[in-house]
């Protein structure tokens, strides 16, 4: 397979074939992903309660984001990688965002930086595409600021507020980004904002109206415990976290009866040697 650069993205862009993102965390999850033919994986801080149990993504830091994004880029041959900055790594200033971007591209070989906000980040993506590293915009439901959206809500809904998401969108990309990300807007909102744009939209609880789509790996493959919670524009098309259940219990019971290992599992040694060794 072809490595995917900016300019395949484009091209992919111009031709409206919808560009395919998803998460990953660590080695496994990035060669399946990059296996399957994906064409942007992302190093999400989503890492912080799906990979490390943590409450919300505030609590992941620029160390731990370094350490996943060297995993996912030794996995991964084709797709391109895009990196999470966690909060805390780039609000101060446009130098700070750079700091951190140059470190997440030297260290996490990542491709592309993601960071959350509209024309309050303008700026800083000016800084960090004059120095050479892509940036991916996030608008919408921006998850770092939850405290301040009041939660996980739906953003955009209302004209004014689909203005102000249209306007965000519109600044990212005169700032240079190479594309956005619209998190939980109406579809009808993100379709318009994508046609009013030149770069890319991708979308996550927006709809197919978008130029491209992204999911949180765990969620569309299935990989969590009975009841927990996942958002409404999550399509489950697995049941990865059922069938690792189903085989580590089989595990289990088969150790606990005495079945495994099996003659098969074993190395053999010459009888007469056994007899020797065991006299
Ligand atoms: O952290 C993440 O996984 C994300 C995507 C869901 C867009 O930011
Ligand atoms: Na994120």
């Amino acid at each position: 397979r072809k490595k995917i650069t900016l300019t395949t993205l484009g091209s992919m862009y111009k031709k409206r074939e919808p560009i395919v993102m998803l998460t990953a965390y660590d080695f496994p999850s990035a060669h399946v992903a990059d296996h399957a033919g994906v064409d942007m994986v992302l190093v999400g801080d989503s890492l912080a309660m799906v990979g490390l149990g943590l409450a919300d993504t505030s609590e992941v830091t620029l160390d731990e984001m370094l350490m996943c994004c060297r995993a996912v880029a030794r996995a991964t041959q084709s797709a391109f990688i895009v990196g999470d900055l966690p909060m805390g790594s780039y609000e101060i200033s446009p130098e700070q965002a750079l700091a951190s971007s140059i470190r997440m591209v030297k260290e996490g070989r990542v491709h592309a930086i993601k960071l959350e906000g509209g024309r309050s980040m303008a700026p800083t993506i000016a800084r960090l595409t004059a120095a050479g590293i892509p940036v991916l915009a996030h608008v919408g439901l921006t998850p770092q600021r939850q405290n301040a959206l009041g939660g996980f809500r739906v953003q955009g809904k209302s004209v004014a507020g689909a203005l102000d998401l249209l306007a965000d969108a519109r600044a990212v990309q005169e700032a240079g980004a190479f594309g956005v990300v619209l998190e939980a807007v109406p579809e009808d909102v993100a379709r318009v904002v994508t046609e009013k744009l030149r770069i890319p939209t991708i979308g996550i609880g927006a709809g197919k109206g978008c130029s491209g789509q992204v999911l949180v790996q765990v969620d569309m493959a299935g990989n969590f415990p009975p009841g927990r919670y996942i958002p409404k524009f999550v399509k489950q098309y697995g049941n990865v976290w059922g069938e690792s259940l189903r085989a580590i219990e089989q595990y289990k019971n088969e150790v606990k009866a005495g079945e495994y290992p099996a003659r098969e599992h074993t190395y053999p040694m010459k009888e007469e040697d056994v007899k020797e060794f065991e006299r």
